[in-house]
């Protein structure tokens, strides 16, 4: 879900609207906004997209200069108009917008309503208007000296104490219409501080349009926003001093800039963002003469990759799928056991402890709940290990420098491909791709795993990559515009690929389904005989990645045994092949590269696919149905 909130001079509707609209990849099941004035609480809330609401509000003068906003990506209840956010209380003198989940919600209804709060919503958030007001109406003895500055921040700060799970919240009150309140528990909480106005958001992009001084809230943190400034407290009442900073990026990058979409603007990024990170992370003196230190600059602590033995990856989505290929190069590149888990498998079923081992989290929002929770599991079960070779190694891979996840662990490689905000990552997949091959060279150079030569040789490859992606993307967007027609009614598609390419075909059957819903099965293809080849027949199309490699042949044969069952067959192959022009009915050439670089091109087709797909289809392809950007619940 997404919040934001808004307390300042000027009218808050249109700047809610305009930070819900940013922050509508969190989520779009349903919407609303709260605003005070004239001693009034007005909520508005509409089912579906954003429009609704918009539609709903239009027309309507809002003076109110206080106010706060909710696009809700369903938890607790379906998405229905009474289960939208903001919630209030029996008195509608308070009103809430939530993102997370209160773990705890049931026991506190039974309660509050046994003290006679009406209840009108199946979600859990609905509990905290309705605790903030019985801690308002009935305080209890002890009081904070908080409560000698408002009550309304006393009862929130309260009530905070009461809730478990991981939330993040902004409450107005009717009685109290200069103070908006913010709490964070486990949930992305942001501030941003204009002149004289304030703002909060689950996220930047619904901040940065108004200012860039900003203060990401804490575990254990509310604040109280006032147009005097901004307070910020634990959940035990201590005031702490905190002072804003500057986020380096403008407004612009979250625009769509002509596209259409922006997964088809994110896709057009990445040979920018491959530059990018190779500009940044490559050594350009470095050469064969010159070779005395590691050709690549990640900047991390030297102790964090000295004498490791194993790496343990955590990631989900799509960062999972890069993590298998990050898997494959730091194998086979640094010779270093490596293990990839789902976050969220890996936080109640971690594998037994390893010793001298570095653990990675991998996350294009900084913010997913599960891979934050499982990187917090795991630091501190490494905490309690007196035995320093059991002590914790993290380290993020992430393009959002400001997210929780970087304020969590103590390194980070930051793959600079800026936010995303199509729903179906593109870019942020490249660039975390791109920060494997640079941890894998390290990795081989410490460990003296490949010749310099070897290394060169790839360094100098990768340095062709934006150039091919270019290519790629010029060559064939077209092509593939026209192929998507064939699979208008189509239900069911296989992916397959081997070694390093097949997380490339999850990942291509992953896209196809997020945004066309369209049935999709990714596959090692030495596998498909065991099972998925019993799909087959000639309204199955079989999408095969075969690149030269070690494994051309077998995939080459392993098509040929879809083709046999009159499988469509798609190939990614490279240009000019006469072998593949032979096997393929359609073919998805991309340059021929070193294999351990073919990710990088081979993904860019299976992209375009699954986006021509989907829009061919007239879906919502940034915001496909069900799916959230951010997953900050479990
Ligand atoms: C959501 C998104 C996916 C993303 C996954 C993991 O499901 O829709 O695109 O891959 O979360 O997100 P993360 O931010 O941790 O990479």
């Amino acid at each position: 879900c997404g919040i934001v909130g808004y307390i300042g001079t000027r009218p808050a509707s249109n700047i809610l609207l305009e930070g819900l609209q940013k922050l509508e990849y969190r989520g779009y099941d349903s919407a609303g906004v709260a605003t005070i004035s004239e001693g009034e609480l007005q909520c508005v809330r509409a089912k579906g997209k954003l429009q609704n609401l918009q539609d709903k509000l239009a027309g309507y003068e809002n003076l109110a200069r206080v106010g706060i906003g909710h696009t809700r990506w369903a938890t607790h209840g379906k998405p229905e108009e009474y289960n939208a956010h903001p919630h209030t209380d029996t008195a509608r003198r308070l009103a809430v917008v939530q993102n997370g989940i209160i773990e705890n919600y049931r026991e506190l209804r039974e309660d509050l309503k046994a003290k006679g709060h009406k209840f009108l919503s199946d979600t859990d958030t609905e509990v905290v208007p309705h605790l903030i007001a019985e801690f308002m109406k009935n305080p209890p003895h002890h009081l904070s000296p908080l409560s000698l500055q408002s009550l309304f921040l006393e009862a929130v700060r309260l009530a905070a104490n009461c809730l478990q799970g991981a939330f993040a919240l902004a409450i107005i009150c009717v009685d109290f219409s200069d103070e908006l309140i913010v709490v964070r528990q486990q949930a992305p909480l942001v501030i941003g501080f204009g002149q004289g106005e304030f703002f909060c958001a689950s996220d930047t992009p619904a901040i940065v349009p108004h200012t860039r001084a900003v203060l990401p809230l804490e575990n254990g943190e509310l604040a109280r926003l006032t147009p005097m400034g901004v307070e910020v407290y634990t959940f035990a009442g201590d005031r702490l001093k905190k002072f804003p900073r500057t986020l380096n990026w403008n407004p612009i990058m979250v625009e769509k800039q002509g596209f259409k979409h922006f997964m088809l603007k994110e896709i057009y990024e990445q040979p920018g963002v491959v530059r990018t990170g190779i500009e940044t992370y490559i050594d350009a003196a470095w050469s064969l003469e010159n070779n005395g230190t590691s050709p690549i600059r990640l900047g991390l602590a030297p102790d964090l990759l000295q004498g490791l033995e194993h790496i343990q990856i955590v990631a989900c989505g799509t960062s999972w799928h890069a993590s298998l290929v990050g898997k494959h190069l730091l194998e086979q590149l640094a010779n270093i056991p490596t293990m990839v888990q789902y976050a969220s498998e890996f936080r109640y079923s971690p594998s037994p402890l390893m010793p001298n081992t570095l653990t990675i989290g991998v996350t294009q929002s900084g913010e997913t709940a599960d891979t934050l929770a499982a990187l917090e599991m795991e630091q501190s079960r490494r905490s309690q290990q007196p035995d320093p070779q059991f002590q914790a190694r993290m380290l993020g891979i992430t393009n959002r420098a400001e997210s929780s996840l970087a304020r969590m662990v103590p390194h980070i490689i930051d793959t600079h491909a800026g936010i995303e905000i199509g729903v179906a990552a593109t870019k942020t997949f490249t660039a975390q791709v791109m920060a494997f091959y640079f941890l894998a060279l390290e990795l081989a150079y410490i460990r003296k795993t490949l010749s310099s030569e070897r290394i060169h040789a790839i360094v100098e490859e990768m340095r062709q990559l934006p150039a091919q992606i270019e290519l790629v993307l010029e060559s064939q967007e077209r092509y593939i515009e026209e192929l998507a027609h064939d699979f208008a009614e189509t239900q069911d598609f296989i992916f397959l690929g081997r070694g390093i390419n097949f997380p490339i075909a999850l990942e291509g059957a992953l896209k196809l389904k997020e945004i066309s819903y369209i049935h999709a099965e990714g596959y090692p293809a030495g596998e498909m005989k065991h099972g998925p080849i019993a799909l087959l027949d000639a309204k199955v199309p079989v999408v095969a990645i075969a690149m030269p490699g070690s494994v051309y042949e077998k995939v080459l044969s392993n098509a040929q045994e879809a083709k046999a069952r009159d499988a469509q067959l798609i190939g990614v192959v490279p240009l000019n092949d006469a072998e593949a022009e032979d096997t393929f009915d359609s073919l998805l050439p991309v340059p021929k590269v070193d294999e351990l670089l073919s990710p990088i091109l081979t993904v860019i087709p299976l992209q375009l696919l699954a986006y021509h797909i989907a829009a061919r289809r007239g879906l919502d392809v940034d915001q496909p149905r069900n799916l959230a950007k951010s997953v900050t619940v479990e």
